[in-house]
Order: structure tokens, then C-alpha cells, then sequence
């Protein structure tokens, strides 16, 4: 079965989220890397207690939360260095080989889109700000559907907008907690482990790892 769609993660996958704070680390200090990751881990760990307890905040919500738990811990922000990493994460750098990877996606005659926990305004905001707009053919979004991935009806909302089954989308996610998500949904995924991490969630496994979106390309799914 071709592959006819690929539809991305936008966090981590697309735009690099330590971006952020990479642009602010010399007034941050030291404590930088660990605000970043902190900060990372704080946003996703809400989305799984506010799905589970059927208590939906939305991701910008959820993101500002996580910034200020992560900030708490790791010495303090400014108001204006607060504001300033909040603005920096509504237009992430995206990964320098995104754009490219779309390019020869689409050049190939696949659709592309992104599945992300973002809010529609925030997705917008990113996907403009990094020249993607015209790249890709759908941003979905888990907004209205009030639950993160990797709930099933996440993932429900490929097929409910391309149409395609299952077998003739490729996932592809940074987060080995969405591949295995969207492995036990039944698409075919492939992991952009960009930071060379050990594998987990062994009976969840992904069709395929790459170490970079360009991997793909090289790929026979
Ligand atoms: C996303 C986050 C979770 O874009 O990476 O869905």
C-alpha cells in the first residue's frame, strides 16, 4: 500500500521547541537547559493528567502553566524574560530540514499535514512564522475534540479529513509517547529520534526510526 499522506507532530518534530529558550539562555544563566526541558515535560505531563481526568485546558493554557511550574523550580523569571519566551515559543525555529522534507514530499505527489496538541491559533502563528503555510495541505488540531493524543480520536482526525485509511498514512512524531500512540491506532509511524534516545513502549514499535526528518526520504515504507 503507497503512502499517500505523511502528517507530522508540529512540537518537537517540525519546530524545535528548546528554541525558545536557546534564544534567552545568556539571560537566563546556567539554569537554561534544565527551564527548557523542565518546561517541556511540565506542558506534556498536564496534557495526559487534564485528558485523564476529563478536564481539558488548552495547549497555550497549558504551555504558560508549565513555564511558570518550570520557572519556579529553576530560580526564577522576570516578567519581561517571561513574556519574552512566551512570544519566542508562539514562533519556534523549525528543524533546519522541515522544509525541505515537505518539499520533496510534495514534489513526489504526497499530501503532507500536521497533527498537533497546538491550538489552531498557535499552529497557525508557528506554521507562518516558518514558512510552512504553503507546504502543507491540513493542520489538524485537537482543540475541538477537548483531549490530547494520544487519545484514539486524535488520531481519528486524519481519516475524518483525508478520507485515507490507516495503512496509507505515515505518522511521524519525535515523541516516542505519540508513536506509540498512533502505533496502537494502527498508523504507519516513524520515530525522528533527533536525540539518539533508547527506545520504550516495546509492543508499541514503530515501522521505522530515522535520526532526522531527511532519513525519511531514504526510507521503503
Ligand atoms: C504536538 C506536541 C505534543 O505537537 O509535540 O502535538
Amino acid at each position: 500500500m503507497p503512502i499517500r499522506l505523511y502528517v507530522f507532530d508540529a512540537y518537537g518534530t517540525l519546530f524545535d521547541v528548546h528554541s525558545a529558550v536557546a534564544r534567552h539562555a545568556g539571560e537566563i544563566g546556567p539554569e537554561a537547559a534544565r527551564l527548557s526541558d523542565m518546561w517541556r515535560t511540565k506542558q506534556l505531563e498536564y496534557t495526559w493528567v487534564r485528558s485523564l481526568s476529563g478536564r481539558y485546558r488548552d495547549f497555550e493554557a497549558l504551555t504558560q502553566e508549565a513555564l511558570d511550574y518550570a520557572a519556579a523550580r529553576c530560580g526564577g523569571l522576570s516578567p519581561a524574560l517571561r513574556a519574552s519566551l512566551l512570544a519566542a515559543y508562539a514562533e519556534l525555529d523549525a528543524y533546519p530540514d522541515a522544509v525541505p522534507t515537505l518539499d520533496v514530499l510534495r514534489a513526489a505527489g504526497a499530501k503532507t499535514a500536521i497533527l498537533s496538541n497546538g491550538t489552531p491559533a498557535m499552529l497557525a502563528r508557528a506554521v507562518a512564522s516558518a514558512g510552512l503555510a504553503d507546504r502543507l495541505d491540513a493542520v489538524l488540531s485537537v482543540h475541538p475534540l477537548r483531549i490530547y493524543k494520544t487519545a484514539p480520536a486524535a488520531y481519528e482526525l486524519i481519516e475524518a479529513r483525508f478520507g485515507l485509511p490507516p495503512a496509507e498514512v505515515c505518522f511521524l512524531s519525535s515523541n516516542r509517547w505519540d508513536i506509540a500512540g498512533a502505533s496502537a491506532f494502527g498508523l504507519r509511524c516513524v520515530w525522528v529520534n533527533r536525540l539518539g534516545l533508547p527506545d520504550e513502549y516495546d509492543e508499541l514499535a514503530p515501522a521505522a526510526a530515522v535520526g532526522s526528518l531527511e532519513g525519511l526520504l531514504a526510507l521503503e515504507l
